[in-house]
């Protein structure tokens, strides 16, 4: 597929992403280098994250944000946030064209007001596409996929510092899962997707995200090996993400080691939708192994949790680091002891 895009406005995106990666690079070892001692120790999620440059956010729901608890803990906790479905296909753009962001916006000013981050959630997804979307064909779906990307893209560029350009592509053999997507517009379509993310917002960290990730399995290999070939030709790939919906006791012996094949393919790699069902030490262990595994590879920028309480989980079996209460779970105190000791050498 021809390049749509002028190469020196390529060269200058890969420049500067090459300068904040050095740099995020120097940040990230000189942090390492600071003494984290117990009087150091930051007393919020987000905060201790900051101290090896990384952010620690959670998934929102718009109808919550008046809550006050909710808000609190959110503003309090957390320096990132991402849309749990504000910015989805389906409530951005509910009729061809015709484009509604009221919902990411609230979300967007919300975070900018305090000083947090934020990730996009999702451009092109098997899942939650608009009805009209849905019985589309051939050039008829690419033009809607692209002319989706565009105007989301767009109206977010300067204020969404990572996007999930395309979610869950892959079943758990290796193979493309076989979605309207895949079926009518063939292989090239994630490739596709990409550049067009690349076209409308070359500032944004462009990622690839999917769940069933959590260590080195045919899934997570024939997501590395695509972003291999994507690395190989230029298509502007930034990150990958790890949802790591996970449970208790998961088996998560390969999962540090898989963040760090796909880092040293030259992306960054983030944690996107944490969860983990269960309770008490067996859900904070868990939560532990993967907090801990993002801070043992440099270029895993983050981690965000899917959700803010377990009140208003997707999820029924307590999965996150509030209880229904706001009251902060064993988990948290498992996690926010992991990020301060993320960055000290002794
Ligand atoms: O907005 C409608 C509302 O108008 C209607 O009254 C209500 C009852 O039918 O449904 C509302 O839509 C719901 C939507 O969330 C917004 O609340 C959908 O039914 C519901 O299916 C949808 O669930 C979301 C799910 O993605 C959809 O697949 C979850 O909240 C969200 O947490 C979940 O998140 C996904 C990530 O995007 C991708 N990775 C997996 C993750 C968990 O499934």
């Amino acid at each position: 597929m021809t390049d749509p895009h002028p190469r020196t406005h390529r060269v200058r995106r890969r420049l500067a992403l090459a300068t904040a990666a050095v740099a995020a690079a120097g940040i990230a070892a000189v942090s390492a280098l600071v003494f984290t001692s117990p009087a150091q120790a930051a007393t919020t999620l987000g905060a201790s994250a900051a101290q090896t440059g990384r952010y620690f956010g959670a998934a929102v729901a718009t109808q919550h944000l008046g809550e006050a608890a909710y808000a609190n803990t959110l503003g309090t906790e957390f320096n990132s946030v991402v849309a749990e479905n504000a910015m989805k296909w389906d409530a951005t753009e509910p009729n061809p064209g015709q484009f509604t962001f009221s919902g990411g916006d609230q979300i967007v000013s919300w975070a900018q007001a305090r000083g947090m981050k934020v990730r996009g959630h999702t451009l092109v997804w098997h899942a939650q596409q608009p009805g009209w979307v849905q019985g589309l064909t051939g050039n008829n779906l690419r033009n809607a996929m692209v002319n989706h990307i565009t105007g989301v893209a767009n109206h977010y560029e300067g204020k969404v510092f990572a996007w999930d350009v395309v979610n869950e592509a892959f079943e758990w053999d290796g193979s493309r899962r076989q979605s309207n997507l895949q079926i009518q517009l063939g292989n090239g379509w994630i490739e596709e997707a990409f550049r067009a993310a690349d076209a409308a917002d070359p500032t944004a960290r462009l990622c690839y995200n999917d769940y069933g990730t959590d260590g080195i399995n045919s899934k997570s290999t024939a997501i590395y090996n695509m972003v291999r070939d994507f690395k190989s030709r230029g298509v502007p790939i930034d990150c990958v993400g790890f949802q790591s919906h996970l449970s208790a006791g998961d088996n998560l012996s390969s999962y540090q080691a898989n963040l760090q094949r796909f880092a040293d393919l030259g992306v960054d790699v983030e944690i996107t939708e944490l969860d983990v069902g269960g309770s008490g030490s067996g859900q904070a262990a868990t939560f532990d192994t993967v907090t801990r595994s993002c801070l043992a590879v440099a270029r895993c920028t983050g981690i965000t949790v899917w959700g803010v309480t377990d009140k208003y989980s997707w999820r029924n079996d307590t999965p996150l680091l509030f209880d229904g209460n706001y009251q902060k779970k064993q988990a948290y105190t498992s996690v926010l002891n992991a990020l301060n000791e993320g960055g000290s050498t002794c």
